[in-house]
């Protein structure tokens, strides 16, 4: 299950800038839906059906063949094995598409196409008709407009800068207005704002104000969803506050304590944070410089059986017991739904303690955990914790501890591997590749060595 996001709106609302932005602030993989019906009315031009009935177009769909692939966050495809290209932005294209749009079977065509993608992660998509027709189902529909005078403006703008040359903008408007009117009255899936979408009105306003207020919309309803367990449970945000600060006085006075890459880490939006696992002073050097957000744990359940005031610290802080034998899949749905919902989770890939100080080898749940959560994962590399206070060890040393934290990975990142069945292992190891790279000594990288290192 994907969540997505539509967005909808006439030629030039300024949907394309708008989307892709939104899904590089979330991490989701943007799709460019009138790309895909562009790139069809380019093939037919090309295999001389410029201008042919509905009919002779709907039974040339069996010829061709659209392949998807994510790139820098954003699918793109082939068509009949070619790259299509800036073509897809000619004036034969422009003048063709609208009615090869219109046609029933083109829809239906390109409709299965687009919803085959939520194997890539969570999408944005930008349409006429994805919140009405394409996804009912989205987590959000936003509906872009701006009036005529603006559109033909800013689309006037756009082609002189495509084409390099003076375009005539009474032209320009009038093949927008036709083709809004096409995009309005055809039968099958007519532009229209879905039921409950959010209009935005963006004639006056800036595309950085229309990101802004979409991705809000997106962050602030989430963010009073904690899954009902953990706050019937005893979470307490006040003792997660005062633990955190004590724990960082703790390690700065005792351990001379410091971060590195702190901004990597999202101020909002779902996140799951992971790092390497040397011993229990892990989580608070990984969590306690994190100011702005609270992090939530993932933590085997033998630790809330420890004491009745373990439990209930535990509890307070935010933490999700799990039951490592079992593979524990309850606790593994609420992490997803919490990271879902706009939270940051905060877990162990290994799942236990090295007894040596090297990295060790994970399971593939968490690449499973990452992929259905398709949030950024942003991994965490702690310095020092082994020397501090090892496994089995009985005091604490003094020693230095550093945390490196790195860029996240992206669900599109992730997305390289869809259709392996070995996927889930594959995300996994690449996590840890992340997390090795980032060990300033490089000492730790052998298990990980094939996976591509990643210092920025
Ligand atoms: O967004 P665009 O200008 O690239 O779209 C090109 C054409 O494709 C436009 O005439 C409308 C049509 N289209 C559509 O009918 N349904 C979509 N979901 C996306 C585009």
């Amino acid at each position: 299950m994907s969540n997505n996001i539509a967005i909808d709106g006439p030629s030039a609302s300024g949907k394309s800038t708008v989307s892709r932005m939104v899904a590089k602030l979330l991490g989701y993989v943007h799709v460019d839906s009138g790309a895909i019906y562009r790139a069809l009315t380019l093939q037919i031009i090309r295999d001389g059906l410029a201008g042919a009935s509905p009919e002779a177009i709907a039974r040339h769909l069996s010829s061709v063949a659209m392949r998807f692939f994510v790139e820098e966050g954003a699918v793109r495809f082939t068509i009949n094995d070619v790259d299509p290209g800036t073509a897809i932005r000619s004036l034969a294209v422009q003048e063709q598409v609208s009615a090869v749009a219109a046609i029933p079977e083109v829809r239906t065509w390109v409709g299965e196409r687009l919803r085959s993608l939520t194997t890539f992660g969570n999408l944005v998509v930008e349409g006429r008709d994805i919140g009405t027709v394409v996804f009912p189902e989205a987590t959000f529909k936003f509906y872009l407009d701006a009036d005529p005078e603006e559109r033909a403006r800013r689309r006037h703008h756009e082609q002189q800068d495509l084409a390099g040359n003076a375009m005539n903008p009474v032209e320009v408007k009038r093949a927008l207005l036709q083709r809004d009117a096409c995009d309005q009255s055809r039968s099958t899936a007519p532009l229209a704002m879905a039921p409950g979408a959010y209009r935005i009105e963006t004639t006056h306003m800036t595309i950085e104000d229309v990101v802004a207020q979409i991705v809000e919309k997106i962050r602030t309803v989430p963010k009073h969803r904690l899954p009902k367990a953990i706050e019937r449970a005893g979470f307490s945000p006040f003792v997660y506050h005062f633990s955190r600060v004590f724990f960082l006085c703790y390690l700065w006075i005792f351990h001379r304590y410091a971060t590195h890459g702190l901004k990597h880490v999202p101020r909002e939006g779902g996140c799951i944070l992971v790092s390497n696992h040397a011993s229990f002073l892990d989580p608070i050097a990984v969590c306690c410089n994190i100011w702005k957000r609270h992090v939530y744990f993932l933590a085997r359940d033998t630790l809330f059986k420890q004491s009745r005031f373990m439990k209930w610290w535990a509890i307070a802080v935010g933490t999700l017991p799990i039951d490592r034998n079992k593979g524990d899949i309850r606790a593994l749905k609420g992490a997803i739904n919490l990271a879902r919902q706009g939270n940051m989770i905060f877990l162990f890939p290994e799942g236990t303690r090295t007894r040596d100080g090297h990295l060790q080898p994970v399971k593939a749940g968490i690449g499973f955990l990452i992929e259905k959560a398709g949030v950024p994962v942003v991994p965490a590399y702690v310095r020092g914790t082994f020397e501090a206070f090892p496994r089995d060890a009985h005091r604490i040393k003094f020693s230095k501890i550093v945390t490196y934290f790195g860029k996240p990975l992206t669900p599109a990142d992730c997305a390289v591997f869809k259709g392996d069945p070995e996927r889930h292992q594959k995300i996994a190891d690449l996590v840890m590749a992340r997390i090795a790279a980032l060990d300033p000594a490089g000492g730790q990288t052998s298990v990980f060595a094939k996976a591509t290192p990643d210092k920025s």
